[in-house]
């Protein structure tokens, strides 16, 4: 009887702990996300995750943790990680109820001109576009960051950057996958055709780091120690312009001390969108993807895709096909808005009931047939993603980049900084496609001042009129359709955030017409897609999604396993 009774006391007291210390979790998925109570920071590194957590366990807010984690990433995650880039931050601050939209994109040097791009023959010169000084747009993360944590954080800037200087200082142990990618040919022969770049990611004589090797970067130090000491105005107007400017005089660039003094972040109303019980918020031109994430959910939502289920035939097909049609709207009707009058009516619903009727569950769709829509008459390779949520209702969606992974893959001398090659960005000629293969028009030509058009699709999903679920991703085009499938796996397949995030995707952007397949679907499913008649393209890995869910009293953090050492952690 006594051992009968402690049992039954063992057993109710650990439920009652149980229930105390963590939800109840169904284990319906072999996917587990993160668990705490105290808010969440997930990015593409876990050093950098530890970094915005340990913001969170000093008391920080959100925003303190959202730039220390962006300054930290700059130095441990250099493919993406930047103060050479620009980017994108939505921001809901509890307090003030509302949401937030920083625009902190590169912009284009005032001497960049529509034929900048253009050979003697007027072909597109990859060379230039791509991987010269000539690519590189007006950084604008310092701005960003800074003017985020002045407006809405609650620390100092030289508390928040000191991580980062302490890891560009001391280094960090290099990872399997930077080992690899500095190692490879391609990577190599680029970063090292420019000396500032061999020295910032090689030894001596060019030999490469291993795995588990120390990586200091004396310069790059340098050029966050002059941030600590003097802010953005050291960026902008002081010592590290002043080595820009040289930079670009010496080597055929066009950025001058003007550009970067003139350079200001801006505050944008977001996006809104939704789709039955959720309010969807994204960002605003200049990136093209708030506006098709919301345009291909209005699509979406007429149909019965949860009971199409997850992964099915019907399901990819409608996702395709929406995509289809989105992508072909963005490629005439999205550019910086301060320059062209983009139509917000995309985002109407009576113009996605509109683009739907062409649509058949049946038949597929040919690129050809669709042609950019006309929205008008409804009046009515590589980036970085990370989420934060605190524990006093605040929350950090934040994609930034340097366009390709390192960027131009040049450094400036004596600042360990790589410089984006967003100016790629820009439609360079008509019909002509850039570096991820999508087309432009008009509204995205190059103009001096101008912000290049992205997909960066940084978002906060809210429910109830709670933040619910906050996410993003790389992958240049594909970064738009990663958003929306992940979405939709939380909201219409009520998967759990690790198994959204975990699950496979497609991708489809109007042209090329194929359809891209990761890994992971049934053969059955695919066999029946190229039935239909779909070009199937296995495609390696697409994007890389830092994605949080807040139900009830708990954080969900879920890291993308699709990128190595990519880290969910609770402060
Ligand atoms: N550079 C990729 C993007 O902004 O979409």
């Amino acid at each position: 009887m006594k051992r009968y009774l402690s049992i039954i006391l063992v057993t109710l007291i650990s439920q009652f702990s149980y229930s105390n210390e963590l939800p109840i979790i169904e284990y319906k998925s072999i996917h587990h996300p993160v668990i705490s109570k105290t808010g969440m920071v997930v990015s593409q590194r876990q050093i950098a995750s530890e970094v915005g957590a340990t913001i969170l366990r000093n008391g920080g807010n959100a925003v303190d943790a959202a730039v220390a984690t962006g300054l930290a990433l700059a130095v441990v995650l250099p493919r993406a990680g930047n103060i050479g880039g620009g980017g994108f931050m939505v921001v809901y601050m509890k307090d003030l109820n509302k949401t937030i939209a920083i625009d902190y994109r590169e912009k284009a040097p005032s001497a960049a001109h529509r034929d900048l791009f253009l050979d003697e023959n007027g072909n597109y010169d990859k060379r230039k576009a791509q991987f010269s000084l000539l690519s590189a747009g007006v950084p604008g993360t310092v701005a960003g960051l800074h003017h985020a944590l002045i407006n809405y954080g609650t620390m100092s800037w030289k508390e928040v950057i000191a991580p980062a200087v302490k890891l560009a200082e001391e280094g960090f142990a290099v990872p399997h996958d930077l080992a690899n990618i500095l190692a490879s040919e391609n990577y190599k022969r680029r970063l090292t055709s420019n000396e500032a770049g061999a020295q910032s990611f090689y030894k001596e004589n060019n030999e490469n780091y291993a795995a588990g090797e120390m990586l200091a970067q004396r310069d790059l130090a340098w050029s966050l120690k002059q941030l600590r000491d003097f802010g953005p105005k050291a960026f902008y107007e002081g010592e590290i312009a002043k080595k820009i400017v040289k930079e670009m005089e010496r080597n055929g660039g066009l950025i001058s001390m003007e550009d970067l003094k003139q350079y200001k972040p801006v505050e944008r109303e977001p996006v809104e969108g939704t789709f039955r019980d959720f309010k969807i918020v994204s960002m605003p031109p200049a990136s093209s993807g708030g506006i098709h994430l919301i345009q291909m959910l209005n699509m979406l939502e007429e149909f019965p895709i949860k009971e199409l289920g997850f992964g099915s035939s019907d399901t990819i097909h409608l996702m395709a096909e929406v995509m289809k049609r989105a992508y072909a709207d963005r490629s005439k009707h999205l550019g910086d808005m301060d320059f062209y009058d983009v139509p917000f009516s995309l985002m109407d619903k009576k113009y996605a009931k509109e683009l739907n009727k062409s649509i058949s569950l049946q038949k597929v769709s040919p690129s050809k047939d669709i042609l950019p829509g006309d929205p008008y008459p409804y009046e009515s390779p590589d980036t970085t993603h990370y989420s934060v949520m605190d524990k006093f209702g605040n929350v950090v969606s934040n994609t930034y980049t340097l366009n390709f992974s390192y960027g131009s893959g040049i450094v400036i001398p004596g600042t360990g900084m790589l410089m984006n090659n967003e100016m790629d960005d820009f439609s360079s000629k008509p019909g002509v496609p850039n570096g991820y293969g999508l087309l432009g028009s008009e509204a995205n030509s190059i103009q001096g001042n101008k912000r290049p058009l992205s997909s960066m699709t940084p978002t906060i999903i809210f429910r109830n009129d709670q933040p619910y679920l906050v996410l993003g991703s790389p992958g240049g085009s594909r970064i738009i359709t990663t958003v929306l499938q992940v979405s939709l796996n939380v909201m219409e397949h009520e998967m759990n955030v690790a198994q959204a995030v975990n699950s496979p995707r497609i991708h489809h952007q109007w042209l090329p017409e194929v359809l891209m397949i990761e890994d992971g679907f049934s053969p059955d499913t695919v066999q029946l897609l190229e039935d239909k008649g779909y070009k199937i393209y296995p495609s390696r890995t697409m994007g890389s999604v830092q994605a949080i869910v807040k139900e009830g009293d708990y954080f969900y953090g879920a890291a993308d396993p699709r990128r190595p050492n990519s880290g969910a952690v609770a402060p």
